[in-house]
């Protein structure tokens, strides 16, 4: 955001607080996915707008929020601690829970954290401005808890953290029932903003001086135009990509079911559509996907990825996936194994199977122990790992465009990040570069996790 603007809005506040006493500070700590992260930039825009200043310690503060994820048990755990380690402090603090535990547990963490005034989930964001107006009279206990919703949360000012690449949601909550996933409780059915909105606020942002949009949704390519003839996801990423100013659009995350072709043809034809596809498989086995309740076998997800492998811009692809989901064997395992040495992904996010409240995996048996889930993911890593090595390893002595993120002052090089999401950090020997600026770099040499390489002339 230019500072003029920052200035100009700190300035409107600060106005407003003359009328209204001393400004209040407020902490806000984040968990979990980037839909999270971005709730909370609209959250703290929602809080400035309201004559709250932001401050960096939870000490320094008369509001503390936790913006919480419950996507796994450690994840949740995480949250209780936070609390817990904030509790002996809490005298003459407000304390909130807002995101995915505070809809999960409700009013069960009033008990649990006695200190805690505001439990807000993120389908309710819409009334913060007045559950902070109860909070503010002085009611101990004020609660945003329902998940019937046909809203989104938008707010006029959001407090972007990142001045050169701005996210925007697209779509809020899951409509789909992964067995082993809590979002569909936690975030409330699927809701798609307007394609103008959408369209307007891209504007608006690259008017701003961002470069690069990310859009989200947890599947954001369930993405439809709630107005009858409104853009689907892959004419919306088109559209997205005719915006003046913007250089790069990305978008996660996406579900194999309603990954169509289009959306590869748009990437294909549109470069300002970044060549990376994060695409979740979870399991390479058919049978595991069916007992997930995933919607797609092995041979449709296979497909999508032969889609991206035709493509001429060289599509990097991600993906996520579970180990040790209740009933997989050895060979369902060993299926898994084979499918990422045949997509060869660029990264892989892995993870143990972990039990989560009102799925419908709890009740399953045949649940694999601990140990042997740790066997399994230590497996996945080990052999991602050589697949990433042989991967990168294929960059060397190629020219990457990257839009520079900063300067890591340890190893002196600057941080660069190329269309397809891969770090490279470079030395560059010319002067006058900074955050934000897009520049050819040659690659130099490959680890595992990114790439080391020079600015070129
Ligand atoms: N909507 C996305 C996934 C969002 S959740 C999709 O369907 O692809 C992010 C990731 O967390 C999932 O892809 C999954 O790999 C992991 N995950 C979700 N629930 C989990 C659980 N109970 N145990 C372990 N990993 C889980
Ligand atoms: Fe969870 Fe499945 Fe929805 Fe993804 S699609 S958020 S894994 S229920
Ligand atoms: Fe976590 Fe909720 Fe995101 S559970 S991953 S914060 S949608």
């Amino acid at each position: 955001m230019p500072t003029t603007v920052i200035k100009d809005a700190v300035r409107t506040l600060r106005l407003y607080n003359v009328i209204t006493g001393p400004m209040k500070k407020f902490y806000i700590e984040t968990f979990g996915c980037q839909m999270n992260a971005h709730d909370s930039e609209k959250v703290v825009g929602t809080l400035m707008s309201r004559g709250y200043e932001q401050v960096e310690e939870p000490g320094d503060a008369d509001l503390v929020l936790y913006n919480t994820c419950s996507i796994r048990d450690k994840a949740e755990q995480k949250v209780f601690s936070r609390l817990q380690e904030f509790k002996r402090h809490s005298k003459g603090r407000v304390f909130g829970v807002l995101g995915c535990v505070a809809q999960q547990e409700g009013e069960k963490i009033f008990e649990r954290a006695p200190h805690v005034s505001l439990v807000c989930g993120s389908a309710s964001y819409n009334r913060l401005p007045e559950l902070l107006v109860q909070i503010e009279s002085g009611q101990k206990r004020v609660t945003g808890l329902s998940l019937d919703t046909e809203d989104t949360f938008e707010t006029p000012l959001t407090r972007r953290d990142n001045p050169h690449r701005a996210y925007i949601t697209i779509i809020e909550g899951c409509d789909k029932s992964c067995a082993y996933c809590v979002v569909p409780f936690t975030r409330g059915p699927e809701r798609s903003r307007t394609g103008t909105s959408i369209l307007e606020e891209a504007g608006e942002l690259a008017r701003m001086g961002y470069t690069e949009i990310q859009l989200l949704g947890q599947n954001v390519n369930s993405y439809r135009d709630p107005t009858p003839g409104g853009p689907d996801f892959a004419r919306l990423i088109r559209q997205m990509g005719e915006v003046p100013g913007l250089k790069r659009v990305r978008f996660t995350t996406s579900h194999p079911r309603d990954f169509v072709k289009e959306i590869v043809d748009a990437i294909d034809e549109n470069p300002v559509l970044c060549n990376h596809v994060h695409l979740p498989v979870q399991s390479g086995s058919t049978s595991v996907l069916k007992a997930m309740q995933r919607l797609y076998t092995r041979d449709d997800y296979m497909r999508r990825i032969e889609w991206m492998k035709r493509s001429p811009r060289s599509i990097a692809i991600t993906t996520d996936i579970i180990v040790g989901f209740p009933g997989e064997t050895e060979s369902d395992f060993e299926q898994t194994l084979d499918l990422i040495d045949q997509v060869e992904y660029d990264s892989v996010f892995s993870f143990k199977y972990s039990r989560r409240p009102n799925t419908p995996a709890l009740a399953l048996d045949d649940q694999i122990s601990e140990e042997e889930k740790t066997r399994r993911i230590m497996i996945l890593q080990e052999r991602q790992r050589g697949i990433q090595m042989r991967r990168n390893a294929g960059y060397i002595g190629t020219i990457e465009e990257v839009m520079v993120e900063g300067f890591n002052k340890a190893t002196a090089q600057w941080i660069g990040r190329t269309s397809q999401n891969k770090t490279l950090n470079f030395n560059h020997a010319a002067g006058g570069i900074g955050a934000g600026q897009y520049l050819p770099v040659r690659v130099l040499r490959a680890g595992p996790n990114s790439l080391v390489g020079e600015g070129v002339n």
